[in-house]
């Protein structure tokens, strides 16, 4: 099941809800292993969280910047330009292809996601959670999320029977060319498996899903804190300027001597908490949590956001302050109850890629322009849209180039 259509994790308990495949929703056992296994050492040969994956991050980020230079001056939706942008970076390792930022067919493929990301968790198909049937009612939020989810399937089905079409076993160049082969393997071996085109559908659609629109809203909250607090954007552009200079682009070698700027990335990851509630878990076993019973098969959801805020273990929550992920001395220093990505077995599965894609993201920009709010514009709303992620509400900012006033 897609990532836009609602629905429980459920964690190894029979029932409707452990038919869902794919590994964001996919029931804890045998299966998820095998799958999240095989796709993070499949993704780890294209450079997931390793420094192979840097040029492509690189180049994709030529194009927004040409995007951005055209705006320079002007306010400017940066929205659709980095939902793509960070949808090509997972796209090119899974589909070996890049979309152009005007292509229509993607660019409508975005929007829907987007959508289907709210109705999933902030309307009435919720429902089709507890009652399945409702899918089929042909109105309202329930008609939405069944197109939505028919449109997105369309698509990477379509997607899977061109790889069908053109794959060379002996060069497989992507996720599903790796995957198309595994199957292939396994039926030779005549085992019974896991591994099926079905399961790879699931498995692209989580990847593309989870992998855009966590991080893309992490780096336009990254763009609107810095058009809100230009005092931490002039520091952070101080450090990027002494470590990295003009003359390249900044490299995630750099990030070991930019504390400053990785600090503001974790203090913009615990304000905005972009997976508030992370993915629904359900108790496997009946157990006793500090003295409250949680039977076996109730919902547990973990609310990473109150975590983040919470008094008792950050001071003034409210407040934004990168400083307070550094010690006396300039370093980062870390804090337990800093938990972005969710922790233990399930925790996000592309953690180490949204951190290189959000430092290089983001000192990039920042490298090339500051941000500012046009001026007479209200506020920014700083409290975001739920979801099963928290977006920022949709806001325009006035790009400027750095090397001139900010
Ligand atoms: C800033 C960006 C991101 C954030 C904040 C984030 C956060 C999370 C959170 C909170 C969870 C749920 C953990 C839990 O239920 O305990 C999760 C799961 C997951 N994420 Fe991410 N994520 C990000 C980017 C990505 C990317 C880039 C990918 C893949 C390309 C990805 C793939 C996944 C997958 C596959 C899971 C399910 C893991 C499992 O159930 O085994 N995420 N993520």
């Amino acid at each position: 099941m897609l990532p836009c259509c609602p629905r429980v994790r459920s964690d190894g308990i029979s029932g409707a809800r452990s038919k869902v495949s794919g590994i964001v929703f996919a029931p804890y056992g045998m299966v998820w292993k095998q799958q999240r296994k095989f796709s993070l050492s499949t993704l780890r040969h294209f450079g997931f969280g390793k420094l192979d994956l840097e040029p492509k991050i690189i180049e994709e980020l030529q194009f927004v910047k040409s995007e951005f230079s055209k705006a320079v001056g002007t306010a400017f939706s940066p929205f659709h330009v980095i939902n793509n942008a960070v949808s090509n970076i997972i796209c090119s390792m899974c589909f070996g292809k890049r979309f152009d930022y005007e292509d229509e067919e993607f660019r409508t493929m975005l929007s829907l996601i987007v959508r289907g990301m709210k109705l999933a968790s902030n309307s009435p198909a919720m429902l089709i959670n507890i009652i399945p049937l409702l899918q089929y009612l042909p109105f309202g939020s329930f008609k939405e999320v069944a197109q939505t989810v028919k449109d997105v399937s369309a698509f990477l089905k379509n997607i899977i029977a061109q790889h069908r079409k053109t794959m060379d076993p002996e060069n497989p160049c992507d996720f599903v060319d790796f995957y198309l082969k595994e199957i292939d393997r396994e039926i030779q071996k005549n085992q019974s498996t896991s591994f099926s085109e079905d399961y790879l559908f699931y498995i692209i659609g989580d990847l593309f899903v989870a992998g855009t629109d966590t991080t893309s809203n992490s780096v336009l909250w990254a763009i609107l804190f810095m058009a809100a607090y230009p005092d931490v954007q002039e520091r952070v552009q101080r450090e990027i300027s002494i470590v990295v200079g003009e003359s390249r682009p900044p490299s995630l070698k750099d990030k070991v001597h930019m504390p400053f700027t990785e600090a503001t990335i974790m203090e913009i990851q615990r304000m905005t908490t972009v997976v508030p509630l992370a993915i629904p878990h359900m108790a496997s076993e009946t157990v006793d949590f500090k003295g409250y019973i949680i039977p076996k098969g109730s919902i547990v959801v973990a609310n990473l956001w109150s975590v983040h805020r919470d008094p008792s273990m950050w001071q003034h929550p409210d407040e934004f302050n990168p400083s307070r992920f550094l010690d006396a001395n300039g370093n980062i220093t870390r804090n337990e109850a800093f938990m972005p990505f969710g922790i233990g077995k399930r925790i996000c599965m592309g953690e180490q890629m949204a951190k290189m894609e959000l430092f290089l993201i983001f000192s990039t920009l920042l490298q090339s322009f500051c941000f500012k709010l046009p001026e007479g514009s209200e506020a920014p709303n700083m409290n975001g849209q739920f979801g099963l992620t928290l977006s920022p509400h949709p806001f325009k900012i006035i790009p400027v180039r750095h090397q001139t006033t900010c």
